[in-house]
């Protein structure tokens, strides 16, 4: 799969892309996501890619051209582009079927907005899916991006060690159910012990118990999710 990222702050990307289960998908080529800053199609004379919002009012407003011309730029390139998503606390809340959906596409563009928000032509002409990762405000679309990025590539075949460890993930098509309580050694902690079912080697009655915590939890924290 390739992403393209537009942001005016690349460099928040070095970190999360540099480390862990995402530098191996990147080595291995399972995943390709290139990073765009828009301040590079500018056309103003000082560079900038935002102005004050017509109409009065705080903070500043990302401009249309530079972001239209990128984002044109890199889909010509392309003989099929995919879908562009905009992060935004405006836009559809995004899940865990959303991701599965998304992480069949061999190709996805995310726009990150900063300041108060894109210049309306911007949404009038890409036609972007907005996108937003919770009902609250963070400073910009860059680490909503992550958390797209992180979810979808997950998914991707080989990304993970364990090809079973996604299916069992709280919210996976296979299992819409939170995860049951898992433990590792020691068997006594701080006067705290680990389930003797666990230590039975039983395993239909192990997967019993895991169903039964699974269906606890989900009833005491999120019982919209049985109901669905
Ligand atoms: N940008 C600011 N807040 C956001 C949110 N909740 N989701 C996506 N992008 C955002």
């Amino acid at each position: 799969m390739r992403i393209d990222v537009f942001s005016l702050f690349p460099e928040l990307f070095s970190g999360f892309l540099g480390e862990s289960i995402l530098k191996r998908a990147l080595d291995r080529q399972l995943l390709d996501v290139r990073l765009h800053n828009p301040r590079q199609w500018t056309e103003n004379k000082h560079g900038r890619v935002d102005d004050r919002p017509y109409g009065g009012g705080p903070g500043m407003v990302l401009s249309p051209q530079p972001i239209v011309d990128a984002v044109q730029a890199i889909r010509s390139e392309m003989e099929q582009p995919g879908p562009i998503l905009l992060l935004s606390p405006t836009g559809r809340t995004w899940n865990q079927r959303w991701a599965e959906e998304l992480a069949t596409e061999p190709h996805l563009m995310m726009l990150c907005g900063r300041y108060e928000g894109f210049d309306q032509r911007i949404l009038d002409i890409l036609q972007p899916i907005e996108v937003s990762i919770g009902d609250y405000v963070i400073n910009g679309g860059e680490v909503a991006a992550m958390v797209l990025i992180e979810t979808v590539m997950r998914l991707l075949p080989g990304a993970l060690g364990d090809e079973q460890s996604a299916l069992q993930d709280s919210f996976s098509s296979e299992n819409r159910i939170l995860e049951f309580p898992q433990y590792t050694r020691p068997r006594e902690f701080r006067g705290l012990t680990v389930p003797e079912v666990l230590l039975s080697g039983d395993h239909p009655k192990i997967d019993a118990w895991r169903r039964q915590e699974s269906e606890t939890r989900t009833r005491q924290r999120r019982r919209e999710l049985l109901d669905e």
